[in-house]
């Protein structure tokens, strides 16, 4: 455990693929104690600051509770309650922040930001979502996938809809480093930078994971274990809701789509939050403005009995604990 200690997560890349798979066992394990009742105070004593740039339901509320079982104390700090973005530089908020907290989660825009708490604070910091990487987000679903078939090497895991998103990039990327096979199936004006798929291509060589980057939904998705999806337009980019609506509609995931994968063993992923139906006021004001009911998915493939999106949602919070324990933890406490 000790090569842990201190590290951030940043992105992905910042661990090996057998130290992903370590804290995927590990969030397995943390999971297992949870439902027992068994104590895993890892951070006892210590204190977590939480910075918010965007909104967030499930990253927030993981890393506040992860924060509680594991001993340590949380500190929200929204974008509106700190200095941070308006009066003060990302070097001395993460001076100060890292001379009174133990560990830093940030959600925000900008991967520099994220970047540049870790190399002042001192302390490790965790990526809960740039624009570009959802790193915390992929211990979840991996743990989501390896709990449903047994095992991660050989699984196809499709990611249909915007292929350029933080979603897609983390997916194709850790997918890569683990050895599932990754398809990512969008037209070809949202297929991921070749940067990314460039980046993703050295880690498949090695791990032996099969990639596909195709437009072709019938191709795309044949064979596949797991079906993913995320929102059309992603926090920061709403004016784009018209262009994506239009351009994406092929690649909604509903319940042909699940038929065309040719596999009754097939599971349904979301990070989460969904846009399934007009029942939120989000989802009225759409409907008025562009007569959709439905978006990325339908509410009859989310509500299937494929569907998993609702463990992945709950596995935030283990692999959060696994996370944070891995770099921030108590190493004298030991695994029970
Ligand atoms: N999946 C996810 O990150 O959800 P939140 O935006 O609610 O944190
Ligand atoms: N792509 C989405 C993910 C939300 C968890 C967004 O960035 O808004």
């Amino acid at each position: 455990n000790t090569v842990f200690q201190g590290r951030s997560l940043l992105a992905e890349k910042d661990f090996t693929p057998e130290e992903l798979e370590y804290l995927i066992d590990f969030s397995i394990h943390l999971k297992d104690l949870k439902k027992r009742g068994i104590p895993h105070k890892y951070l006892q004593g210590k204190n977590i600051a939480l910075l918010f740039e965007k909104n967030s339901t499930r990253t927030r509320a993981a890393f506040t509770t992860a924060s509680v079982d594991l001993g340590a104390h949380p500190e929200f700090l929204g974008k509106n309650d700190i200095q941070l973005g308006k009066k003060e530089s990302v070097e001395d908020t993460a001076r100060v922040l890292g001379s009174m907290f133990d560990g830093i989660e940030f959600r925000g825009f900008s991967q520099d930001v994220v970047e540049g708490l870790a190399k002042f604070s001192g302390v490790p910091v965790w990526n809960g979502l740039t624009d570009e990487w959802h790193p915390t987000q992929m211990i979840a679903d991996f743990m989501t996938v390896k709990e449903n078939f047994g095992k991660l090497k050989g699984i196809t895991l499709t990611y249909v809809g915007d292929g350029r998103n933080n979603m897609a990039n983390s997916l194709l990327v850790t997918g890569s480093m683990l050895g599932v096979n990754i398809h990512i199936v969008a037209p070809d004006s949202l297929q991921p930078t070749e940067e990314v798929q460039k980046f993703a291509a050295e880690f498949a060589e090695k791990s032996g994971s099969k990639n596909m980057i195709t437009s072709d939904v019938d191709k795309g998705v044949k064979g596949s274990d797991v079906l993913y999806t995320d929102v059309w337009v992603s926090m920061g980019e709403e004016d784009k809701f018209e262009e994506r609506i239009n351009t994406l509609k092929p690649y909604q995931l509903n319940m042909d789509m699940v038929k065309k994968t040719g596999n009754e063993n097939m599971i349904i992923m979301h990070c989460l939050p969904a846009f399934h139906g007009i029942e939120t006021e989000y989802g009225k004001e759409m409907f008025e403005k562009y007569g959709v009911r439905e978006m990325e998915i339908t509410d009859e493939a989310f509500r299937s009995k494929y569907a998993r999106q609702f463990e992945e949602a709950e596995n935030r919070m283990h692999s959060i604990k696994a996370i944070m324990a891995a770099t921030a933890g108590n190493l004298f406490i030991p695994r029970v």
